[in-house]
């Protein structure tokens, strides 16, 4: 289970040019295997009275698996002190998934298109003009340049795509309305022409 975390680990990290680590690590890996599996199947007893050795080279390995990291890190930083790379080694794969999850729940929560407030979208209708050329019952306008929009019945999509891109003899809104005032409009010719 160590093992199998280890490895990808090592790999990002041998992969980025940190051989040094890398080595010490894969040295500790496999050192960690055969303790685990192949000695005590040649030597059920084990380590019995290699007890000491076992420790020994468990300590060894894990001073050079501290100096790697310290080496790796501190080359990395700059030569800062040792202590304080190592911490952000640490502390780095903590933050990148903290900021990971708040990235994903913002945009999980900006992702069903934001609706738009068809009340303000009402007043949009009238000052920006749309009256002038479009019917829309409860805006009370009776314009035939472009489309009766109540036979329309645009979806929310379709309204935003032609107040800001315009088409044909609609100009484009987009320098003149803000997205959310596009927003609004639209919400509020989906939501006056749904029937
Ligand atoms: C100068 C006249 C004019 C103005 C102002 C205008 N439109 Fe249009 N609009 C048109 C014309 C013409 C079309 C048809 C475009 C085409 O398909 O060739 C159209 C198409 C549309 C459509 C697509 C309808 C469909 O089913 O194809 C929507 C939705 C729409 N306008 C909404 C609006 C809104 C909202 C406003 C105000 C922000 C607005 N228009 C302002 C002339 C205008």
């Amino acid at each position: 289970v160590v093992a199998s975390a280890l490895v990808p680990a090592i790999l990002a990290i041998t992969s980025s040019g940190k051989l040094w680590l890398g080595s010490a690590g894969a040295a500790f890996i496999i050192f960690a295997l055969l303790v685990s599996f192949v000695f005590p199947r040649r030597d059920p007893d084990f380590p019995g009275n290699r007890l000491g050795a076992f420790i020994g080279v468990t300590l060894v390995l894990f001073a050079v698996m501290l100096v790697a990291v310290f080496q790796t890190a501190g080359g990395e930083g700059g030569g800062h002190g040792q202590a304080e790379p190592a911490e952000s080694h640490g502390t780095t794969p903590s933050e990148t998934s903290g900021g990971a999850t708040t990235t994903g729940g913002a945009t999980t929560g900006a992702a069903p298109a934001p609706a738009g407030d068809p009340v303000k979208g009402k007043q949009v209708f009238a000052s920006a003009g749309c009256v002038a050329c479009h019917t829309l019952a409860a805006a009370g306008s009776t314009g035939n340049v472009g489309p009766n929009l109540d036979d329309a019945k645009p979806s929310f999509e379709l309204v935003v795509d032609r107040v800001t891109h315009g088409k044909g003899a609609m100009p484009p809104f987009a320098g003149q309305l803000s997205d959310e005032e596009i927003r609004d409009v639209a919400a509020y010719v989906v939501e006056s022409t749904k029937s």
